[in-house]
């Protein structure tokens, strides 16, 4: 089921999401367990992690007992390129916070089998104990991590093919199409659902036609975030362009 969460601005939706995950961090830091996040990249979740690093600094948030897996990395990037998943979530967030390294877990860009570096991933998620709580941003095409459609359900890690419209999406920070990767290994459909919450951040008019088709039609894998609806526990937190076509409830 999609609670949808609308916030007067990004900037509250911001301070309340990073309030839930500091409170997550926090309840189980008590029980003696670590919190898993499950982190996603993008333009979306830039000001949550501003937010995170200021709890960090300015509220003594500490992450010493807390474990990441990112969603998703391009293929054929490695940790030190500037576009890589790892590089953004090393400048983003945890440079910037007492997070343990061997704790933070992005998908291997250069892994020569990435069959098998999938498996992997998904054996350290089950590990690590699952994930309490998946950040998702959602992309034009559907998408979710880098699911593009068609992606359902029994979609777990693996390498996947990426949509020409996410590829236009991203070449600004490229500068240049050619140089965006056409291939990405990302967590499944199915990997996301298996997160005990999910919340998917959307902000802005651009992202209004397609969070409306996520949240509102019968599920499918044209798109993959429509699944998200077969989700016990999961928000979207949404701006009021982002939540313009949404019908009237
Ligand atoms: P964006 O991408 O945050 O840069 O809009 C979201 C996504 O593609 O999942």
């Amino acid at each position: 089921m999609i609670r949808l969460r609308v916030h007067p601005d990004r900037a509250a939706a911001v301070t309340a999401v990073a309030a839930d995950i500091a409170g997550l961090i926090r309840d189980r830091a008590r029980a003696g367990r670590r919190a898993v996040l499950g982190l996603a990249t993008g333009s979306t979740p830039i000001p949550l992690y501003a937010e995170l690093v200021r709890l960090h600094r300015e509220e003594g948030l500490s992450f010493r007992h807390v474990t990441t897996f990112n969603l998703d990395e391009y293929s054929g990037l490695g940790p030190g390129h500037d576009q890589s998943y790892r590089w953004f979530m090393q400048r983003q967030l945890f440079d910037h916070v007492d997070i343990p390294p061997a704790e933070t877990h992005v998908p291997d860009g250069l892994a020569p089998d990435p069959a098998a570096a999938s498996a992997a991933y998904e054996r350290a998620i089950l590990a690590a104990g699952g994930i309490d709580l998946q950040v998702l941003g959602i992309g034009r095409t559907g998408h979710i991590g880098f699911n593009e459609p068609p992606a359902g359900p029994a979609t777990r890690t693996r390498q996947v093919h990426l949509d020409e419209l996410t590829r236009r999406d991203n070449a600004a920070f490229f500068g240049d199409i050619a140089k965006v990767p056409r291939h990405a290994v990302t967590m499944g459909v199915g990997t996301i659902l298996d997160c005990r919450r999910v919340v998917l951040l959307a902000w802005g008019e651009g992202k209004a036609d397609i969070v409306r088709r996520a949240a509102e039609d019968t599920p499918s894998d044209d798109c993959p975030a429509s699944w998200l609806q077969r989700h016990p526990a999961c928000d979207f937190v949404l701006d009021p362009a982002a939540a313009a076509k949404l019908s009237p409830r």
